[in-house]
């Protein structure tokens, strides 16, 4: 039974993501979706730096879109998680973000992806809306600052007050340097490993992104003998902060044999799980609605949703929780993120459904989610992850 204080904050914050959703759905979205969306995106990092700047604002942010219940709060790979909804890599690409997404009700936060050496990116345009497949086409191709100038930014964060430090988890994803040069394994590997020294200071956690679908050389990562020849240079470096767990990011269109070669090498090397999924590059797939798609590029969104979906209930099936799974692509709704939930995710990831919806939809969602957990006799988030899946994974042992 809820006490009535309980009762009275859960009606104020529903009443409160009323409102933010009318104002974002017919007022904000509206003048958003006249615009070039990099323009968009890159005017929303300028805004939310501001907002983190400064302790009011911070507060003013938090007010009007924070939600707390300690249903969903989690430890897994020994952090602390005050909801499962995470923001996934792409959208805080040079971490400026960092002392803002907290205050707006992420239960974690992914900055990156990260390079070796700065990287202006594929030509524009390269970022593109399908608003009837509810989708983004994505060519960005790993656009950052490189590692040496985010971790100066980083390192700043971390000098800060303490009502302006981080208290959710921070994850930071880290790729190759998106050139010619890094295509060779051995080069590819250097940078990897640059980025992974410079940056493991400030991280909680740390991916290795080996999905991106737009950059030079392809995804040779995910060819087992190339991830191990990665992985084993990552544990030579592992020993200063040796807990930092480490995710790997797969891609959408593995097949279930290139993800069954993958979680063998993540065993040797410890890795501690995966996130599912990174954006499709499959054309033809039947949640696309729209005729003409830009022909480069990755799509994200409702689009990839059953891929993710379907790549998280095959990895729960084959290894339990013996792996953090997070679920990403296409999460819209609280029943969504719930679904990837039941299937075998113990985090959430998203950013579309964010474009979509609005910023109060990380709050939606959470709420949500406490009411979905409670109409199945849930007590908190662990209870229900992998319930769809754990008898086929029984039946295989
Ligand atoms: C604008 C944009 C940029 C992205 N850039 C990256 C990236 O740099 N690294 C990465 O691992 N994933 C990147 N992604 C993929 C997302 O992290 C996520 O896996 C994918 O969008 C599916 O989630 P969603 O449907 O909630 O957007 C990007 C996605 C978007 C929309």
């Amino acid at each position: 039974m809820k006490s009535a204080s309980e009762s009275i904050y859960e009606t104020v914050i529903s009443l409160r993501n009323i409102i933010i959703r009318g104002v974002y759905k017919n007022i904000l979205k509206k003048i958003f979706f006249q615009i070039d969306p990099e323009q968009v995106h890159a005017y929303v990092i300028k805004r939310g730096t501001f907002l983190g700047s400064d302790t009011t604002t911070k507060y003013l942010v938090s007010f009007i879109f924070d939600y707390k219940n300690k249903k969903l709060e989690q430890t897994i790979a020994g952090l602390h998680f005050p909801n499962p909804i995470g923001l996934a890599a792409g959208f805080d690409k040079n971490a400026e973000l960092t002392q803002m997404l907290p205050e707006i009700g992420f239960g974690h936060m992914e900055v990156g992806s990260i390079t070796g050496e700065p990287c202006a990116g594929n030509p524009q345009p390269r970022l593109w809306r399908l608003p009837k497949s509810q989708s983004l086409v994505v060519y960005y191709g790993l656009k950052n600052e490189g590692c040496e100038a985010i971790a100066k930014r980083l390192g700043k964060g971390e000098a800060l007050p303490k009502p302006c430090k981080r208290c959710i988890p921070l994850g930071i994803s880290i790729a190759k340097t998106n050139c010619k040069a890094t295509c060779d394994e051995t080069a590819g590997i250097q940078d990897y490993a640059k980025v992974y020294t410079t940056l493991k200071p400030f991280a909680d956690y740390i991916t290795i992104n080996i999905s991106c679908p737009n950059s030079f050389g392809g995804l040779q990562f995910t060819n087992p003998k190339c991830l191990e020849q990665l992985l084993k240079k990552i544990r030579s470096l592992r020993d200063a902060k040796p807990n930092v767990p480490i995710f790997l990011k797969l891609g959408a269109d593995l097949t279930s044999t290139e993800v069954d070669d993958i979680i063998k090498v993540a065993r040797i090397y410890h890795i501690t799980g995966f996130i599912c999924t990174n954006l499709t590059k499959i054309r033809d797939n039947p949640s696309i609605k729209e005729k003409d798609v830009p022909a480069v590029g990755g799509l994200s969104g409702k689009v990839v949703q059953e891929l993710a979906d379907n790549m998280i209930a095959h990895l729960y099936k084959k290894t339990g929780k013996e792996f953090v799974i997070i679920g990403c692509g296409g999460v819209f709704t609280a029943e969504d993120a719930y679904k990837k939930i039941k299937l075998g995710a113990s985090l959430i990831q998203m950013i579309t459904g964010m474009i979509y919806e609005g910023p109060q939809v990380i709050s939606e969602i959470n709420q949500g989610l406490v009411k979905l957990l409670e109409k199945d006799g849930y007590q908190n988030v662990q209870e229900a992850v992998g319930v769809l899946s754990h008898n086929a994974h029984n039946a295989k042992r």
